[in-house]
């Protein structure tokens, strides 16, 4: 698995999707460049998300608000004073964990030794034996804290009561039942803000601190009324916006999957009170529709309905992707209530009220959210894609299965020689596509070496310019999945590329 994570890390180095940031300077921890191709694969995801919220729901716009914001706009959210994340630090390795992340470690060393148990029974015992019966017949095995649930359940009580010490309590019975650390020398447990703060102007004190945004949602509330009111919006309406948001995360790892500086494409769906559900449920199952079609396969997805909620929502559920460290959150809906445009009426003293003529009522809407991280995204597509394929002749290629709709290039065109005018009908081939399709011309190397290239990179079609081509205007045409190539005239293949890219 972990393996497998680092075969895409280096994949999408080595040809221009994802760099480390400040590279020449040895990286910056959890902050990533996308290069020539990854910005393009991210513009067509970013293009798929905006057409299918706004383009495909008349009752949706999209906006693009500041990442700075009014300081009293943390306030309002609760960010200031709940968007905290637990801390501790072991003593001896200088290390630093999230509290909460540590014990889901313990959990699944646990979980392993679990199984290996259950698997040494089941050679004993025959294929019977299972999880319950070796609990059952090893009361002690893992002393009384290695009962799953009851970690899970510890850790949440303490969270929820904001019980640090008890947090703490908890972390030390682990170390010593099922040890990850091998180090029992902890600090306490204490809360971390996540939110960059940084100072506006040249006054420094409290009140020009500012902060870098956690989420883009903050930036719609704020313009809620701003776009009811110009853009003639009636209820149910939603505001959509693509955009950076920043966390100071403590545990930088799994690659883009966890970013301090990363970007979200959110949507906010105004309501009617008491409708919430409904349209919660609505776009639980719209947002689902939404990935499947990109067809990277149906059993990647499932979701997870939340117990610990976040300050603001009564509902909360995940769309989970199995990235190659397992599944993971892709995607949040999150039924917000009146929360935050209750809190922000309140510290601004402007009334955030809609009007319904249908039932003659004034109210706070309620809202359904929908976010997804945009690097998530680009994660699951980069991981669903590439695959490192024997071929029938004994030969390997690395190909990137890419939705067609979202590859960087979706066609390249190559002359088989650089010579008898071949390059230049290349390029013509070129001119009548490059208006609708981002094409590449490559004339380096053996034909057999630029198709690899090619699928290493994604591209859906690679068309080739041979000597025929200047007798009867037909080229060869390649498929990067079923590597088949067929011979067409030069006339049908924006027709051809067309089909295939469109979603
Ligand atoms: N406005 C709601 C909100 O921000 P969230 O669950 O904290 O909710 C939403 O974040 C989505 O943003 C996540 O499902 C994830 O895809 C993405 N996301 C959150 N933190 C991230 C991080 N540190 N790096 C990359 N993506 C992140």
């Amino acid at each position: 698995k972990e393996d497998k994570l680092k075969d895409i890390i280096s994949h999408a180095k080595e040809y221009g999707f994802v760099f480390p940031s400040s590279e020449i300077y040895d990286g910056l921890a959890a902050i990533y460049d996308y290069g020539q191709l990854g910005s393009e694969l991210k513009n067509n995801i970013k293009t798929y998300w905006w057409k299918a919220m706004t383009q495909m729901h008349e009752n949706i716009v999209g906006i693009d608000a500041a990442i700075f914001m009014h300081p009293d706009t943390w306030k309002a959210s609760g960010h200031v004073d709940a968007f905290n994340d637990p801390l501790i630090d072991n003593k001896d390795s200088k290390k630093r964990y999230r509290a909460d992340v540590l014990v889901e470690d313990h959990i699944e060393k646990i979980r392993q030794k679990i199984e290996k148990e259950v698997a040494k029974g089941q050679k004993r015992f025959g294929d019977d034996f299972d999880e319950v019966q070796f609990k059952a017949t090893n009361p002690n095995v893992l002393r009384n804290v290695a009962k799953i649930e009851e970690i899970e359940n510890r850790m949440r009580e303490s969270l929820e009561k904001e019980d640090l010490v008890a947090f703490k309590q908890l972390i030390d019975d682990l170390e010593i039942a099922c040890p990850v650390s091998g180090s029992k020398n902890w600090t306490e447990v204490r809360q971390f803000n996540l939110m960059f703060a940084t100072e506006l102007g040249s006054v420094a004190g409290d009140s020009s601190k500012i902060y870098l945004r956690p989420e883009t949602a903050q930036g719609i509330f704020v313009n809620f009324l701003n776009v009811q009111k110009t853009g003639r919006m009636k209820i149910p309406f939603g505001i959509a916006q693509i955009g950076k948001a920043f966390r100071n995360e403590i545990v930088a790892r799994q690659f883009i999957f966890r970013m301090r500086e990363f970007e979200q494409m959110e949507m906010q769906f105004f309501v009617r009170p008491g409708e919430e559900m409904k349209w919660y449920e609505y776009w639980k199952e719209q947002r689902t529709k939404w990935h499947l079609a990109l067809g990277l396969g149906e059993k990647n997805y499932r979701h997870h309905d939340h117990i610990k909620l976040a300050h603001y929502a009564n509902a909360a559920s995940d769309i989970e992707f199995n990235f190659p460290m397992g599944f993971k959150e892709l995607e949040g809906i999150h039924s917000r209530t009146d929360f935050d445009l209750k809190q922000h009426e309140e510290l601004s003293g402007k009334k955030l009220r809609y009007f319904d003529p249908e039932i003659n009522e004034n109210y706070i809407p309620y809202v359904v959210e929908t976010s997804v991280g945009l690097d998530r995204m680009f994660l699951s597509v980069l991981s669903a894609s590439y695959h490192e394929e024997k071929l029938s002749d004994g030969s390997e290629r690395v190909v990137m299965n890419i939705p067609p709709a979202l590859a960087p290039y979706k066609v390249a065109v190559m002359p088989l020689t650089k010579k008898d005018g071949l390059p230049e009908k290349a390029r013509e081939i070129i001119d009548t596509l490059k208006f609708d399709f981002n094409c590449q011309y490559d004339e380096k190397d053996s034909i057999g070496k630029r198709y690899r290239r090619q699928d290493a990179i994604g591209t859906p079609y690679s068309v080739t310019v041979d000597h025929q081509t200047l007798e009867d205007n037909t080229v060869t045409i390649r498929d990067r999945d079923t590597m088949e190539q067929e011979r067409v005239n030069i006339d049908v293949l924006h027709r051809i590329i067309d089909e295939k890219v469109s979603l």
